[in-house]
């Protein structure tokens, strides 16, 4: 049963993000509507949604970049209306080109560190190591503007990570990253918040999503859903099931039927609803299948389920 928990009361005082009845207009259209959220520290929280839900727009009133028309919202403990003292434990990759195209991979992270006050040997070194980690040191003489897109992301991720924050909002930064650097990311995104970091990502890849300890789901600037990759799924009203080859299909499902399952006949297999994996023992002892396979929905089948409710879908 533990896999469908709703992850949800955790201590307030841990919270790296708590907001609540978040508004925001741009002119007639309400952009966030009274959207609630906490993301705890030292948590991948990922943002899921159609495009245009309000998640930039969420990401950008925590750096102070919009001025939000209704609600409460505290930043690594501070009021929103304060997040300017506490600035720089955050590093925010956007989701639109943000560095110099002029400058080389090295000057633009130069720039960045001296934002943040990181100088001499050790602003070498944690160039050095970010450079590595994105594998990029090859290219450090290169202008950021003759980059590939995969690279600027790099690049950009690189930039974000100077100066080691606290928090990290992170807009779609896999968008154009090979699978190889993608996996390199998320391994690095681990050992951040080991070391207590809290990341609040956006993303359209539901293997990525599926790697967070929450995922949170927003429709027109609300969150509908929220929970482990697992609950979400059980939200959107997936189940897990079992799919059987019996050498009497029809008195199987029967037997299976009488016992409260729900079965399907699917081609020359039987697919078996179950509330949760739990459950598979019984029907493994009545079934006595020849061959059998777990089949856990995905989060994308979750998506689509979340994104058609209310649209008669
Ligand atoms: N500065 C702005 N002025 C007017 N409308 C805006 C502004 N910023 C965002 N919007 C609108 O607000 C809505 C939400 O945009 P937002 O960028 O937050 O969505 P999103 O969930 O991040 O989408 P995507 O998945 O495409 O990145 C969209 O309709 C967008 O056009
Ligand atoms: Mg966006």
């Amino acid at each position: 049963m533990s896999d469908d928990i709703l992850i949800q009361n955790e201590a307030s005082n841990d919270m790296t993000v708590a907001a609540r009845d978040l508004v925001k207009r741009f002119g007639q259209l309400k952009v966030l509507d009274g959207l609630t959220i906490c993301i705890p520290r030292g948590t991948t929280y990922c943002l899921l949604g159609p495009n245009g839900s309000g998640k930039t727009t969420f990401i950008r009133s925590i750096v102070g970049l919009i001025r939000l028309d209704g609600g409460e919202m505290e930043v690594l403990g501070r009021p929103i209306s304060r997040v300017r003292e506490i600035i720089s434990r955050i590093g925010y990759m956007t989701q639109h080109k943000a560095l110099y195209p002029d400058l080389t991979l090295q000057e633009n992270m130069e720039f960045y560190a001296s934002l943040y006050g990181i100088k001499g040997a050790r602003r070498r070194a944690r160039i050095d190591e970010l450079l590595e980690m994105v594998d990029l040191e090859d290219h450090r003489r290169r202008l950021a503007g003759d980059l590939s897109g995969g690279m600027y992301q790099r690049l950009s991720l690189a930039c974000t990570l100077i100066h080691d924050p606290d928090l990290l909002l992170l807009d779609e930064p896999t968008v154009g990253v090979d699978p190889r650097l993608r996996r390199t990311f998320w391994e690095y995104f681990e050992s951040l918040t080991d070391g207590g970091a809290t990341i609040l990502i956006t993303t359209h890849l539901m293997d990525e999503a599926e790697k967070c300890r929450i995922v949170g789901y927003m429709k027109a600037g609300r969150l509908e859903a929220e929970g482990s990759p697992v609950a979400i799924k059980r939200l959107a009203g997936l189940r897990p099931s079992i799919r059987l080859w019996v050498d009497d299909s029809k008195a199987t499902a029967d037997l299976l039927a009488s016992s409260g399952f729900e079965v399907i006949e699917s081609g020359d297999a039987l697919d078996v609803f179950l509330d949760s994996f739990n459950d598979a023992r019984t029907v493994l002892d009545l079934a006595r299948p020849r061959d059998l396979k777990l089949v856990e929905p995905t989060l994308e089948e979750a998506f689509l389920r979340l994104s058609d409710i209310g649209r008669g879908g």
